[in-house]
């Protein structure tokens, strides 16, 4: 019990370190920083587009789920400090999601417009990407405290949609692979266990079980 409070002590303190949104920053940049040297040194294999627009697709998504994190965490540990983070977090996964579709109609399609539409009408793993990303956009856009004073209650309805983009982007990753279904499958298993810890606790009544 003791070394439970010491814990949270310790966290209480790490959070609120004025340090540690600049680090969790930089910790942010670093796999993008590690592709971009990979891509000048020429170390990211035969393919290297391939390599950096799946590299930058999966640190979107584990960004995404990162941020769904932190409620369940403030929950656990009572520490409301944890929702500090929650914001630059969630710009770093769009930002990450941002670099990966630019890579797709940059290095993929070169800008040809009309085949990307095409692509994005024929090939489904396109189409569900396309809608996980118009759906982070409004939230990426209204991130900022004034618009979550403007938008009031209607901040919180629009911002469910944290939860539908990587439900969509989910889809995306598994109607892409077409055999190793491992990946997907452990990203939608830490998906489903954040939605049940967001889950409200069931409280227990007084007098509850007691004959009437
Ligand atoms: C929320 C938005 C998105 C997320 C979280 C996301 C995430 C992912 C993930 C996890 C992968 C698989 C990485 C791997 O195999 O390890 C992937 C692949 C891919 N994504 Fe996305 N994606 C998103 C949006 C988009 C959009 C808008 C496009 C383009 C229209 C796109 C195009 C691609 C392509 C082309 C690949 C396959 C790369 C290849 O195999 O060469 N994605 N994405």
């Amino acid at each position: 019990m003791e070394g439970a409070l010491h814990f949270n002590a310790y966290l209480r303190a790490l959070l609120a370190a004025r340090w540690c949104k600049p680090v969790l920053f930089v910790l942010c940049l670093l796999p993008l920083v590690q592709l971009v040297y990979g891509i000048v040194a020429d170390t990211l294999g035969a393919n290297p587009i391939e390599v950096f627009t799946r590299a930058t697709g999966e640190w979107g998504l584990r960004l995404l789920l990162v941020t769904l994190l932190m409620t369940p965490l403030r929950r656990l540990t009572g520490l409301a400090q944890w929702i500090r983070l929650r914001r630059m977090l969630g710009l770093f996964a769009f930002f990450y999601v941002v670099v990966h579709f630019t890579s797709y109609l940059w290095l993929d399609q070169f800008f040809d417009w009309a085949e990307i539409l095409a692509d994005i009408l024929k090939r489904p793993f396109i189409t569900a990407g396309v809608v996980a990303f118009f759906m982070l956009l409004p939230l990426a856009l209204t991130s900022s405290n004034a618009m979550m004073r403007r938008l009031g209650r209607n901040w919180k309805r629009l911002h469910r949609l944290a939860w539908l983009a990587p439900a969509v982007a989910l889809l995306h990753f598994f109607w892409l692979v077409k055999a190793d279904l491992l990946q997907p499958v452990l990203y939608t298993l830490l998906f489903v266990l954040l939605m049940l810890l967001r889950l409200p606790r069931r409280r227990s009544r007084p007098g509850a079980g007691r004959p009437a």
